[in-house]
């Protein structure tokens, strides 16, 4: 039985990499999707290899600006009838250095668009649609939101925060609505080639079940969270690491 049958999903940042996966895999069991990115010829790729109109629509814009949020919550909703699942997979990481040295405009656009930004689309789908009808939420943090990341301090720093945001909006949005959160360690998607092209054998070697992550890996997870099967889980946050973080700790 397909899980997510008649069922409509907000995916934010998702015309490629971990989006696209986790939107590919929620189309394979049952859902239509809406998914956002801030280029159109992309999206519009995506939307036809998610099988097109019928199974998927594109909305372009920024995940932080107002204006694309409030437009794609009514056109999820005139499209398809509901917003049952949102997916806050958008997050932006902009500068690399010690924290100590960080350009807070920098610090600001980050906080913005990786928590600020996550909290709306939730505000706006309770609104619209799962404060009568119910939903899942899942928002898309990191290991570095759990442990340290140097020279990525701001952003790790910004995914704790969502880690926190997600536990709170359990508590406040239970019994109909359940939030979780994912924390990926490195993931093959353009926005980590920097941290693994050219030494990823090595950077393999590192994690216990030696390969790093595909967005595949990420899809499934965000899935079950969104799920039924995860009826009974609201709040968490599921480390999909490869066990790297295990073996950091231990180190
Ligand atoms: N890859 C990893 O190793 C890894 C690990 C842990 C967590 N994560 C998290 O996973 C999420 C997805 O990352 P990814 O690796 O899949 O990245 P990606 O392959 O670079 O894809 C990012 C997607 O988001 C869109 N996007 C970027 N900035 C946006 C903005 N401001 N507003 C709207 N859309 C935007 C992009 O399209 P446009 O460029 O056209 O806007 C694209 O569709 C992020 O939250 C990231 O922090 C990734």
């Amino acid at each position: 039985m397909k899980r997510f049958e008649g069922k409509t999903a907000i995916v934010t940042g998702a015309s490629r990499g971990i989006g696209l996966a986790i939107a590919e895999r929620l189309v394979s069991e049952g859902a239509r999707v809406v998914i956002t990115g801030r280029t159109k010829e992309t999206l519009d790729e995506a939307v036809a290899r998610l099988g097109g109109p019928a199974h998927a629509l594109g909305v372009a814009g920024k995940a932080a600006d107002p204006a694309h949020q409030a437009d794609t919550v009514r056109q999820a909703t005139e499209a398809f009838g509901s917003v049952d699942l949102l997916v806050n997979n958008t997050g932006v990481n902009p500068v690399y250095g010690p924290m100590i040295e960080l350009d807070l405009e920098a610090a600001r656009k980050i906080v913005e668009t990786n928590c600020l930004a996550a909290l709306s689309w939730i505000q706006r789908v309770h609104g619209a649609w799962m404060k009568e009808h119910g939903g899942s939420i899942v928002n898309v943090a990191s290991v570095s939101g759990v442990q340290p990341a140097p020279m990525i301090g701001m952003y790790g720093a910004s995914k704790a925060m969502l880690l926190s945001m997600t536990e709170l909006l359990a508590v406040e949005l239970g019994p109909d609505i359940r939030v979780n959160a994912i924390a990926p360690a490195v993931v093959k998607t353009k926005f980590a080639t920097a941290l693994y092209e050219g030494r990823e054998r090595e950077l393999a070697d590192a994690y216990p079940l030696k390969r790093l992550g595909e967005p595949e890996d990420i899809g499934s997870v965000v899935a079950f969270l969104l799920s039924a099967d995860a009826g009974w889980i609201t709040g968490q946050n599921v480390v999909i690491d490869g066990g790297v973080t295990l073996v950091a700790a231990a180190s």
